[in-house]
């Protein structure tokens, strides 16, 4: 039996344009018919899936929608390195050599590369259709597949090409969780708890409590986990949904991640592990200018310990190295590396007022 246990909107309503969308939270989502069918009623469907969890959830979801007239699947293989033109190019080809209209529903049934590409696919398909968020891993389920961002990575950088796209629903099914690896699942918890750290200082004493309930998966704490998440990315999402302002909050820890991303070739550390160290590193730096307690930073260092997740650079890095492919950053404004930092617990800024040397004074600490 499908249990819905929360419901949330992404409002991003307009009088004449509402786009807001709801987000649905619970167990057992992915066989819930009933809801698959009216969601698919008198449409076509391109569900799109990877290697790994096709043969885990795809025939549970196609079981669940039904009989479809016209319906096209396309298994792409797993990983980053796939995240890129030709795979959506794949999406689009088996899409109009199957004869979809627009009408047609795209489905994203995986982690955060899967609904990236997914959307954009929807975004450039007869110059846009709609398509529903069906998350796999925890990172998508509390971040990427909320907010409409879309798109591939380019020869030159990560996520250079895309387009803002919102999907019209995500179905969040915590059961998927299960089966997902130890690493994956720790690096998606470094996203939860940088909503605590940026929006919500009683969240991140909530998770600090219950990290023992959350590394055993267990379905409540993960349930209210991901509803927290997704409620303040909802909300930073509606305030700011094309990233001119707040929504660069949501980059905290990942200006000193990417650079780590940069430094060791994608690949090595996942992107929630690079992220965990540059949330330390941020967080440093925010205790070393007087606006966090250092029993935070204690506090969110044993987080990342118990989860296995770093707590520093990795080995063989320098700050000079770092500080320079900061530099390179995309989110890079006129010259400028925009540093999000804590002006209290559960309140994020942008300054450009960092030096080179509280940098390296934090790093070496
Ligand atoms: N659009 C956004 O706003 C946004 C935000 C953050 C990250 N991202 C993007 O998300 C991507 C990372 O997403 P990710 O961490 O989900 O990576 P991913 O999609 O590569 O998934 C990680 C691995 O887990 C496997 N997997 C997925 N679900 C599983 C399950 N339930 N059980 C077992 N294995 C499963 C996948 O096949 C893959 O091998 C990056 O490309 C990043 O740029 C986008």
């Amino acid at each position: 039996m499908p249990d819905v246990m929360h419901t949330l909107k992404v409002d991003l309503g307009s009088r004449t344009d509402d786009r807001s969308y709801p987000i649905y939270i619970g167990r057992g989502l992915l066989s819930d018919s009933a809801h698959w069918q009216t969601l698919v009623e008198h449409r076509g469907v391109v569900l799109v899936t990877d290697n790994h969890v096709a043969p885990l959830y795809a025939e549970q979801l196609k079981a669940a929608l039904g009989p479809i007239s016209l319906m096209t699947e396309v298994v792409l293989p797993a990983g980053e390195a796939q995240k890129n033109m030709a795979s959506v190019q794949q999406i689009l080809d088996a899409s109009l050599e199957d004869r979809h209209e627009r009408q047609s529903l795209f489905i994203a049934l995986g982690g955060g590369v899967v609904g990236d590409m997914t959307g954009f696919a929807a975004a450039c398909f007869m110059r846009g259709a709609d398509f529903v968020q069906v998350p796999t891993t925890l990172l998508a389920q509390v971040d990427s597949s909320v907010g409409g961002k879309t798109g591939v990575n380019h020869a030159m950088g990560k996520n250079l090409v895309g387009a803002f796209h919102q999907p019209i629903q995500v179905l969040i099914d915590l059961d998927t969780l299960q089966t997902l690896s130890e690493r994956e699942f720790a690096a998606g918890l470094a996203e939860v708890i940088k909503y605590g750290l940026i929006r919500d200082a009683a969240f991140f004493d909530w998770l600090i409590g219950h990290v023992g309930e959350l590394k055993a998966r267990d379905s409540g704490a993960l349930a209210h986990a991901i509803e927290r998440s997704c409620r303040i990315k909802a909300g930073v999402v509606a305030e700011d949904e094309r990233e001119g302002g707040v929504r660069a909050h949501l980059n905290f820890g990942h200006t000193f991640g990417h650079a780590i991303e940069r430094i060791q070739g994608y690949g090595e550390w996942l992107h929630g592990e690079a992220v965990a160290a540059g949330m330390v590193i941020a967080s440093r730096l925010s205790a070393s200018r007087g606006t966090l307690e250092a029993s935070a930073v204690e506090q969110l260092i044993e987080f990342n310990e118990t989860l296995g997740l770093p707590t520093s650079l990795p080995a063989g890095i320098s700050s000079a190295q770092l500080l320079s492919a900061m530099g390179s950053d995309k989110k890079v404004a006129a010259g400028k590396v925009r540093y999000i930092l804590l002006s209290a617990l559960g309140e994020a800024i942008v300054t450009e007022r960092v030096t080179e040397d509280d940098i390296a004074r934090v790093i070496t600490a």
